[in-house]
C-alpha cells in the first residue's frame, strides 16, 4: 500500500507512541478503587495523546486528498478512527457533553474519506480485524494489553469463518438447491460454522474479564465526528453473518426489526460487503427453495439428501448465535455490567441503547437463528419441523 510521508509518519505514530500512552493510561486507571472512572493522574499522558494526534492529522488536512487509491484512504480512516476513539475513551471527548466534536480537523478529515470511500467516517471493526495491515508480524491495536490481542485475534478468526460460511452458501445460488454440488457446499458452510464455535469458545477461555470490560471496551464506545455520534464498532459489522441469515431463510429482510438492523449497518461495512449484503436481500432463500420442492420432491432422492445437510447448517448457525449471546456477552458485558452503579450502566455497549434495551434485541436476533418456538417474532421453527418431517425417523432425529 502506498502512504504519503505525512500518512506514513501517523501511521508510525498510531503503531508506536499512541499505543504506548493508551496502554500506559489504562495500568494508571486499573489501580483506582474506581476503575469506572478517569483520575486526575495521566493529565500529561492524555495532553500528549491529543496534541501529537492534532499535530498529525493537521498536516494530513492541509495536504488533501492525494489519492492513493481505497485501501491507504481507509487505512488513513481507521488510523484517525483510533485516534477520535482514544480521545473519547480518555474523557477528552464525549457526545453527551459536546454538541459537536472539538475534534475539528479529525472529523474534517474523517467525513471527507467517509463519504469519499461510502462509508461511516469512523473507525470499523475491518480496520481492527480483516483489513488491519501488519508489520513484522503485529497489527494495529489500542494497547499492549493482552486482552486485546486476544479479543482481536479470535473476532477476525470468527469474522473469517463466518465469510467462509457465506461463500459456501452464495455458491449454491447459480446451481440451485437440487445440484448434487451442493451438498459439499453445505458441508463446507457446516465446518465453518463448526470452526466459528472452535474460535469463541477458545475466546470465552482465553479473555480476562476484567481487563476486557475495563480497557479494552471503552474504546468501542460511540463518539461524535462533526456533529452526529457515530455508534461503536461492534464484531458483527461484516456482511457474512446476514448473508448466513437470509440465504438459510432464517431471517427475512421484509421483517421490519431485521432489516432496520441490516439497514442501521451497511455504511460500517465495506463496499464490496454492502454490494454482498445488498444481493442476498433480493434472494429466495434456500429453505423457502425446499419448501416450494417439498410437495412434489419430498420423497426423491436428492431431497433427501440435502436436507438433513440443510438442517446440520442451521443447527450450526443457532448454535454459535447461542454460544455469542448466552457465553460472550453474558460472561463479558452483562455480568460485570451489573456489577457498575446503576448511574454507569447505561454507558457499556458499543451502539449506545442501555443494556436493559440491546440484550432483549440480541435475545430475538439468537431465537431468529436458532428457529426457536416463539410466537412473538417470525421464527422459521414450524417450516423447519415440516422439512424435517419429510424425512425418515432416524434421519430426522439426527438433523
Ligand atoms: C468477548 C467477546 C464478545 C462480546 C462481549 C460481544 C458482544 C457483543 C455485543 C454487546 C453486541 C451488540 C452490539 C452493541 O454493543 O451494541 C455484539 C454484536 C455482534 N457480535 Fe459480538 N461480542 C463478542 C465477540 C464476537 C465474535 C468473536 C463474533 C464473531 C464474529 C461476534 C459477532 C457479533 C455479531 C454478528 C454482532 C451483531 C449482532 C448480530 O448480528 O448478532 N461477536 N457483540
Amino acid at each position: 500500500m502506498h502512504m504519503t510521508p505525512n500518512a506514513r509518519a501517523f501511521d508510525d505514530w498510531i503503531r508506536d507512541r499512541f499505543v504506548g500512552i493508551n496502554t500506559e493510561l489504562e495500568a494508571l486507571y486499573f489501580v483506582q478503587p474506581d476503575r469506572n472512572v478517569i483520575p486526575a493522574e495521566g493529565e500529561a499522558l492524555r495532553q500528549e495523546l491529543l496534541a501529537s494526534g492534532h499535530a498529525h492529522v493537521s498536516r494530513l488536512l492541509a495536504e488533501g486528498n492525494t489519492d492513493e487509491g481505497f485501501e491507504a484512504a481507509f487505512d488513513l480512516l481507521g488510523n484517525l478512527g483510533m485516534f477520535m476513539a482514544a480521545c473519547r475513551r480518555h474523557g477528552l471527548t464525549d457526545p453527551a457533553r459536546e454538541q459537536r466534536s472539538p475534534l475539528q480537523a479529525a472529523s474534517a478529515l474523517a467525513l471527507h474519506l467517509g463519504a469519499s470511500l461510502g462509508v461511516t467516517p469512523r473507525f470499523a471493526t475491518s480496520h481492527l480485524t480483516t483489513h488491519n495491515p501488519a508489520r513484522d508480524g503485529v497489527y494495529k491495536c489500542f494497547t499492549r494489553l493482552e486482552a486485546e490481542r486476544v479479543f482481536f485475534d479470535y473476532n477476525t478468526r470468527g469474522i473469517l469463518a463466518y465469510k467462509r460460511a457465506a461463500d459456501a452458501l452464495v455458491r449454491t445460488l447459480p446451481m440451485g438447491i437440487s445440484h448434487p454440488a451442493v451438498l459439499q457446499l453445505l458441508d463446507d458452510a457446516a465446518a465453518a460454522l463448526a470452526d466459528v464455535q472452535c474460535s469463541n469458545a477458545a475466546l470465552f477461555e482465553a479473555l480476562d474479564v476484567d481487563e476486557f470490560f475495563y480497557c479494552v471496551r471503552p474504546y468501542l464506545k460511540p463518539y461524535r465526528v462533526g456533529l452526529q455520534v457515530y455508534r461503536g464498532a461492534n464484531a458483527g459489522d461484516f456482511a457474512g453473518i446476514n448473508e448466513i441469515d437470509l440465504l438459510l431463510g432464517l431471517c427475512r429482510a421484509d421483517h421490519p426489526e431485521y432489516s432496520q438492523l441490516l439497514v442501521d449497518k451497511f455504511l460500517y461495512m465495506l463496499p464490496e460487503d454492502q454490494q454482498r449484503l445488498r444481493d442476498c436481500m433480493r434472494r429466495r432463500s434456500l429453505l423457502d427453495a425446499l419448501l416450494e420442492a417439498l410437495p412434489e420432491a419430498g420423497g426423491q432422492a436428492w431431497f433427501q439428501a440435502v436436507v438433513p445437510r440443510f438442517l446440520e447448517v442451521c443447527a450450526r448457525h443457532g448454535e454459535t448465535a447461542s454460544q455469542h449471546h448466552d457465553q460472550l456477552v453474558r460472561r463479558f458485558i452483562e455480568r460485570p455490567a451489573q456489577a457498575l452503579p446503576e448511574e454507569e450502566q447505561g454507558d457499556v455497549t458499543a451502539s449506545g441503547p442501555p443494556l436493559s434495551v440491546l440484550l432483549p434485541a440480541l435475545e430475538r436476533l439468537r431465537d431468529l437463528r436458532r428457529a426457536a418456538p416463539r410466537e412473538d417474532i417470525p421464527t422459521r421453527h414450524r417450516d423447519l419441523a415440516r422439512l424435517r418431517a419429510a424425512l425418515p425417523p432416524t434421519t430426522a432425529e439426527a438433523g
